[in-house]
């Protein structure tokens, strides 16, 4: 995780820095730091603590000067302390850097370098890469004589990084060259940004939008050397290169809170508005079915498939299984999930055909990403459902469909999970219509998915039901989520919410296995959501909330308008609008975001910062 940026030009660049690193909080908000030539020296400016504590230190010890570097950080290895944020100082000041991902091998090269005299001053695995630039810049200048030139910090990073293992994009400034940022890059994003006199570094492409336009991904393995006026990419391997300059197609979306007190509150109530973008153009009327601009496959192609891997991480995973159930019952095409973080080491048969999916928001989760790649280096086409344009997922994946939700800045996914289950809605239809399909069923979804919005929007009439339940349970440590069919996984994602934003213990379940274990956790202090809208198994779920009530287990109910049974038998409830059991999953998740959301108010909790997380996860 962790955003790191840099500039250099002729700009005031803690400016740009401290915009890029709010910019960039999603990857990390532990720590923040910059580091920028100031009247002759690097002057290092960090703090543990949000980017806004940061700020606070640069408004009375400011930095002045056009070249720096700057981070936020997600804590992998050294406690949240203000030592230990970067920017990381190495030797004896000559090399500081900020650096995103993981050194494997930190222990042994944190031993060999105190062995040489290097003192740590850190409990971070970056500072060995600090210490390493700088021992080899030493003892080339020692060797050769020289003085500390352009080629030799570029020749010494290069040196340096490849005795790392793990992953990392880095930032690095040398002390003795004012004019130079040196960049590389392995597993951890990295792009820069191309001005007129100026040049930018970020993680990824946010921070750049409305400075320049023009954008270079470094590829793994890429160097960059970067003066005011000049750029100078290598290859570890393949030597120099030019530089492929693109068009940044990102615009910045609307990143502010309006009327609203938190982000997770803005982006629950923006689902009506992104799921009909994530729908717009893409409905054929005339042949009954779905299209896609960027799946980059032809008909033939899309018939052959004759099985799907989905493949993502969380809530995007959560998504998956709803899609799963959809594209195995439209399309009947034998469907799996996986999670990313298994699938990357696994080795599972897959036909020929079979067709693979990353599903992403950020589309920079390092799992999903190595996923991806395993699946591509072994001949499978390899799409992407993502959201941010540009991402790194988005611009490896052979092909994809975006989901056109905004930006989402609350740590806890709420609307990116619903526009994805309503791409995978469209796609189901897509495929099923190449397949078994008929054209007056193709309609008939068309006719469902237009009424969705209005739907959610209907579902956003329950929050004064949620806010009094939230009142009412906000005190209860466990929490069980049950569901069955399309509501399984909503019950998975509806505990993952109250986990991760209220620190609530919750499991979500399969409604009928909980008599194969989890109801010897029913008493009267746990309380069971059941997530009950009518359906073909209707009644088979009411069995098993009975089996929760004869128990003695409180039990709130997530159910249909005017379903005045589950009402009278359930503690609580919550009424969604009824709608088609496969589109379930987009009304019976509101009631949880908001529940989620309120119980987590309730507690004191950072709703849109929750503890140990972050927006965008690019360690494994
Ligand atoms: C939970 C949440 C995470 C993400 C997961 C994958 O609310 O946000 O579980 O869903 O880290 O992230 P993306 O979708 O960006 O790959």
């Amino acid at each position: 995780m962790c955003g790191i940026v840099g500039y250099i030009g002729f700009r005031n660049a803690s400016d740009f820095l401290l915009d890029g690193l709010h910019r960039l909080e999603y990857r990390g908000y532990d720590s923040a730091g910059i580091a920028v030539f100031h009247k002759g020296e690097v002057a290092v400016r960090k703090r543990a603590g949000r980017v806004c504590e940061l700020d606070r230190l640069i408004e009375t010890d400011g930095v002045e000067g056009t070249v720096g570097i700057g981070h936020t950080r997600w804590a992998t290895h050294g406690e949240t302390t203000d030592v230990n944020s970067h920017p990381h100082v190495g030797g004896n000041g000559e090399v500081v850097l900020v650096h995103n991902g993981v050194v494997e091998n930190h222990n042994s090269l944190r031993t060999q370098l105190q062995t040489l005299g290097y003192v740590f001053r850190t409990t971070t695995d970056t500072e060995v890469i600090a210490h390493l630039i700088a021992h080899h810049l030493e003892k080339r200048i020692e060797t050769d004589g020289e003085i500390c030139t352009h080629e030799a910090c570029v020749e010494v990073v290069e040196t340096a990084m490849r005795k790392i293992e793990g992953t990392y994009g880095v930032a690095v400034l040398f002390r003795d060259c004012p004019d130079l940022i040196v960049a590389a890059r392995a597993g951890s994003p990295l792009v820069v940004g191309i001005g007129r006199g100026e040049y930018f570094v970020a993680s990824d492409a946010g921070p750049l939008v409305g400075y320049t336009e023009e954008v270079v991904y470094l590829a793994d393995h890429e160097i960059v050397a970067l003066t005011s006026e000049s750029i100078d990419l290598l290859h570890r391997d393949a030597g120099k290169k030019s530089p492929s300059i693109q068009v940044l197609d990102q615009v910045a979306g609307d990143t502010s809170l309006g009327d609203f007190e938190h982000y997770m509150l803005k982006e629950i109530y923006e689902q009506p508005q992104s799921i009909e973008n994530a729908m717009r153009g893409r409905f054929d009327e005339s042949e009954a079915t779905a299209m896609f601009g960027g799946l980059n496959l032809d008909p033939q192609q899309l018939r052959r498939v004759d099985r799907v891997v989905l493949t993502a991480c969380g809530t995007s995973w959560h998504a998956g299984l709803v899609g799963e159930y959809l594209l195995e019952e439209f399309a009947r095409l034998p469907t799996e999930v996986e999670y990313a973080s298994e699938l990357r080491y696994r080795n599972p048969p897959l036909t020929d055909n079979t067709m693979v999916f990353a599903i992403t928001q950020s589309g920079e989760t390092a799992d999903t990403l190595a996923a991806m790649r395993e699946c591509k280096r072994k001949g499978h086409p390899t799409l992407a459902i993502c959201n941010v344009v540009g991402s790194s997922i988005a611009r490896e994946a052979d092909g994809g469909i975006y989901l056109h939700a905004g930006p989402e800045i609350g740590v806890a996914s709420t609307k990116a999970f619903t526009s994805q289950v309503t791409v995978l809605t469209l796609l189901a239809l897509y495929l099923g219509r190449m397949r078994h399909l008929s054209y007056p069923a193709g309609r008939r979804m068309i006719d469902q998915l237009r009424e969705m919005p209005d739907k959610l929007r209907k579902a956003l009439t329950c929050h004064d039901a949620v806010r009094e339940v939230a009142a009412k349970y906000h005190g209860f440590n466990n929490f069980l989520y049950l569901g069955r069919l399309y509501n399984f996984p909503v019950a998975l994602e509806g505990a993952l919410k109250m986990k991760e934003i209220s620190y609530i213990h919750a499991e979500g379940y399969p409604a009928a296995e909980m008599k194969h274990g989890p109801i010897a956790l029913v008493e009267e202090k746990t309380p069971s959501i059941f997530v009950i809208p009518r359906g073909g198994i209707y009644p088979k779920v009411m069995s098993n909330l009975e089996e929760v009530r004869a128990r003695c287990g409180p039990v709130i109910a997530i159910a249909c308008e005017g379903d005045d049974t589950v009402a009278d038998l359930a503690d609580d409830v919550i009424f969604v609008p009824d709608v088609e059991e496969y589109l379930q999953p987009l009304v019976t998740s509101i009631p949880l975001q908001l529940l989620a959301y309120h119980v987590a108010l309730l507690r004191d909790c950072n709703v849109d910062r929750p503890r140990n997380l972050a927006k965008s996860v690019t360690v494994e």
